[in-house]
């Protein structure tokens, strides 16, 4: 009896952050079609941001992930970029805001939205592939309409950021990563003689500063910005004058399994030979390299690569394991990577998966992309385990990430330490997280 009660009050929990997540996208849904990751310190669309949200929506809202997808894809520019913040409305709670990133210097750029002249992780093709499963044929028409600018993002990349040749494409500043403050980027801010700005930061008047990047680290996030805007965001020039050249095995991971997602469902569309036959290429070039470039043997791991120094960043972060979502290594290389997530970052006492390697003397568990778990890494690391048929461990990096939202809430991030001394609450950032809710709903809405 008692047991019975007992499951249905969890039942009840559930069906209640259920309804509370939907409300976090309900209320970070902006009038012009976009949702912006959190109030006061994301006031804008960001670029794989908007691809998570979009596959909360997709599972009662199909109106609004369409929205969602339109709205970014329609900030293209002409060659094809997809920017990674687009500033559909002004705001006073950021910065650096449109003024700052003049994205206009690059005469491609669009002419219809300002934007900022980097980007980010290009999840939008896995993204409709998803979509598909979730929602069936009925939304072929909306697929074919829009995959044309998915495929010129890919082609963008692989004509103006593949320096090498080699089927991987750099990034040139570490927001274009995601993993903004990460620990790998120190050793290059040491390379870096940036000046000493003075601006007004917004974000630590909206997130306690412990939990942000530091000055320091913002004046070379500027420099960066500076230096690409002196050269009118032209990619041939920064790849020649950009401190920060670096192949990001997080990007590259998204790139290639969003060419999957592009192959299959051209295929699925017909009549595209020509568009298959060239992705196809990139994945052989791109797969062979990742893993002779972006393996690193000692580690057991895959890591960054700095194309300035010529030599890999010798780091574990949850970055590491995202090529088992893009099927990069083969079965072996993924019983090793799996081995160095359970000892690094597993353990009783931890959380999965913190986002930088725990046992390092850089970790820090509070600190952004120094330490904290990030539920779009444990949704891109579930899936990727499971596909290699580790499904115990995909289970824990599941259950994990519904206990960190049902304890504290839909954080941007939070602390991998349980029952810690120091941590009384686990959640960081900022709250009421749009891709944390939009995830917890596609993760509740699918039974694996
Ligand atoms: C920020 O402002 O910290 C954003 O994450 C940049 O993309």
């Amino acid at each position: 009896m008692a047991k019975a009660a007992n499951t249905y009050l969890v039942q009840q929990m559930k069906e209640q952050l259920m309804s509370k997540a939907k409300e976090v996208l309900e209320n970070n849904f902006q009038d012009g079609g976009f949702t912006i990751p959190s109030k006061g310190l994301y006031p804008f669309q960001w670029k794989w941001d908007s691809g998570f949200i979009a596959l909360g929506y997709v599972h009662y809202d199909l109106e609004k992930a369409k929205q969602e997808i339109e709205t970014l894809l329609d900030a293209q520019w002409e060659n094809g970029f997809i920017p990674h913040i687009i500033f559909h409305n002004d705001s006073d709670t950021y910065f650096p805001g449109p003024d700052f990133h003049e994205s206009h210097l690059h005469p491609q750029a669009s002419k219809k939205v300002r934007s900022t002249g980097m980007t980010q992780p290009p999840v939008t093709g896995f993204i409709l592939e998803r979509m598909l499963e979730i929602v069936g044929d009925e939304l072929l028409p909306f697929i074919k309409e829009h995959i044309d600018k998915v495929f010129e993002n890919h082609k963008y990349f692989y004509e103006n950021r593949d320096v090498n040749n080699e089927g991987l494409v750099y990034i040139y500043h570490n927001w274009e990563s995601g993993t903004d403050n990460s620990p790998m980027w120190d050793d290059i801010w040491a390379t870096m003689d940036s000046p000493e700005y003075e601006f007004e930061r917004r974000d630590t008047t909206h997130v306690d500063p412990a939990q942000r990047p530091s000055k320091r680290e913002y004046d070379h996030y500027l420099y960066i910005i500076n230096i690409a805007k002196e050269h009118h965001y032209q990619d041939a020039q920064i790849a020649q004058h950009s401190p920060f050249l670096v192949l990001d095995p997080l990007f590259n991971a998204m790139l290639i399994k969003s060419n999957d997602a592009l192959i299959n469902l051209y295929k699925r569309i017909g009549d595209s030979e020509d568009k298959i036959a060239f992705l196809e290429a990139k994945q052989l070039l791109g797969k062979e390299n990742f893993n002779k470039k972006l393996c690193n043997a000692e580690l057991g791991a895959y890591v960054h690569y700095d194309l300035r120094k010529n030599e890999q960043i010798p780091f574990v972060c949850s970055s590491s394991f995202s090529p088992l979502f893009a099927g990069i290594p083969d079965t072996s290389r993924a019983k090793i990577l799996v081995n160095t997530m359970i000892e690094k970052f597993g353990g009783d006492g931890r959380y999965l998966c913190a986002s930088f390697d725990p046992s390092h003397e850089r970790f820090n568990p509070k600190k952004y992309w120094r330490g904290p778990v990030w539920i779009n890494m444990n949704w891109m690391i579930h899936h990727g385990l499971k596909s290699y048929g580790f499904d115990e461990l995909a289970k824990k990096v599941k259950h994990d990430s519904l206990e960190l939202i049902e304890q504290y809430g839909f954080y941007e991030y939070f602390d991998a330490r349980k029952a810690h001394p120091e941590v009384t609450h686990n959640g960081y950032g900022g709250n009421n997280f749009s891709w944390s809710a939009a995830l917890y709903i596609d993760f509740m809405t699918n039974a694996d």
